[in-house]
């Protein structure tokens, strides 16, 4: 290891985190079903390899449990193939700004003025052939930058994953673009695990799921307790207080973690919140994500990724059904463990 390879020191940390908190066992999943919690791989192993490509997805599934759970944020190229990339423009995890320089848009989002590079104005030809895949967050490797194109769901769904988990972030921005997400949903192949459909969005949650006939399970995907959900107009802490109203529509919730475990100022953990309780009392899965090996969020976990996946799902109170990640490996060696 050194000057030649000086990404494979970090890499390691990456694949390993820390081993020391996970020798506890547990005597009984507190999940809804009571089997172990879901792995999910939030575009494949997105901690090490750009986010929705190949190897993200191959690697997650060759180093975590053999459930791991592949998630993929859908985006629709101008003919309608599904493609996994999250965020709504492709300039920040492409390279489709030098390709293509002047194909640059700007869109409405609501009442938000976009600018960016978006996969409505480019064939699914464009996408694979001529566009490449970056790593976003900068202070993760590089190395394999610029050699893989953009991976279709078709293509993810071709490495036989046991489940896959289809997010949907802007329906109604592909509407306006005559695009329907819904109807491609629904032609799906019918032997694709699609085992987990998620969005921040009610209606379309709503509408899906009288047409899906129960194919898939539907997650209202909670963004932060503050944000305002765009067709009931509540902020998204407001509907979950209600909880028997998203059991009439979703399966279960999605949650960034401090609606479970809240943090103070300081980073220190609070009490957990009775939400997990709570929805488990009404029939209702909670996933929690989006973790990562590479962000501190409470000083609690003493910078062990591990301990930290543990306080979600050994607990004397109860154990989250999903935990949502960037970095598979690590979360399956602390539900595999025990
Ligand atoms: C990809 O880029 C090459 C070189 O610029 C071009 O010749 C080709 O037509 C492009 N292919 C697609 C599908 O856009
Ligand atoms: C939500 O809360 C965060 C953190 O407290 C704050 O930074 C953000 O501006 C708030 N957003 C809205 C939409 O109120
Ligand atoms: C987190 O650490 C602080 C400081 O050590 C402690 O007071 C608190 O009880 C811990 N919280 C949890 C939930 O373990």
């Amino acid at each position: 290891m050194g000057g030649r390879y000086p990404h494979m020191l970090l890499i390691l940390i990456l694949l390993h985190g820390a081993n020391a908190a996970i020798d506890a066992p547990v005597e009984k999943w507190q999940t809804l079903d009571g089997r172990p919690p879901l792995v999910i791989a939030r575009g494949g192993f997105s901690g090490l390899f750009p986010e929705s490509s190949k190897f993200a997805y191959e690697f997650a599934m060759t180093a975590s449990l053999p459930g791991v759970v592949l998630e993929c944020d859908l985006q629709l190229s101008s003919d309608g193939v599904g493609f996994c990339r999250s965020g709504l423009t492709l300039d920040k995890s492409t390279l489709i700004a030098e390709m293509y320089p002047k194909k640059d848009k700007t869109y409405k989002l609501g009442s938000e003025d976009i600018h960016g590079w978006f996969a409505v104005d480019f064939t699914s030809d464009e996408l694979i052939n001529n566009v490449t895949v970056i790593q976003t967050i900068f202070s993760r490797p590089s190395t394999f930058d610029a050699i893989m194109g953009m991976y279709t769901l078709d293509d993810m769904a071709g490495l036989h994953p046991q489940q896959i988990w289809v997010n949907v972030e802007f329906d109604g921005f592909y509407r306006d673009h005559n695009l329907d997400i819904e109807d491609y949903l629904l032609k799906l192949p019918k032997d694709y695990p699609i085992a987990y459909i998620s969005s921040p969005d009610i209606s379309f949650l709503k509408s899906i799921g009288g047409k899906l006939k129960g194919r898939a399970k539907l997650i209202l995907r909670c963004l932060a307790d503050n944000v305002t959900e765009t067709s009931v107009k509540k902020s998204y802490g407001e509907i979950l207080k209600d909880l028997k109203s998203v059991k009439a529509f979703a399966s279960g919730i999605m949650v960034p973690r401090n609606y479970v475990w809240p943090v103070n100022n300081n980073l220190y953990l609070l009490p957990p919140t009775s939400l997990v309780k709570d929805a488990h009392a009404l029939g209702l899965e909670v996933h929690v994500g989006s973790f990562a090996n590479d962000i501190l969020t409470s000083y609690n976990y003493s910078y062990d990724p591990a301990a930290e996946y543990l306080q979600f799902i050994n607990n004397p109170d109860f154990t989250v059904d999903g935990l949502m990640t960037d970095f598979p490996p690590t979360a399956s060696g602390a539900v595999g463990k025990h």
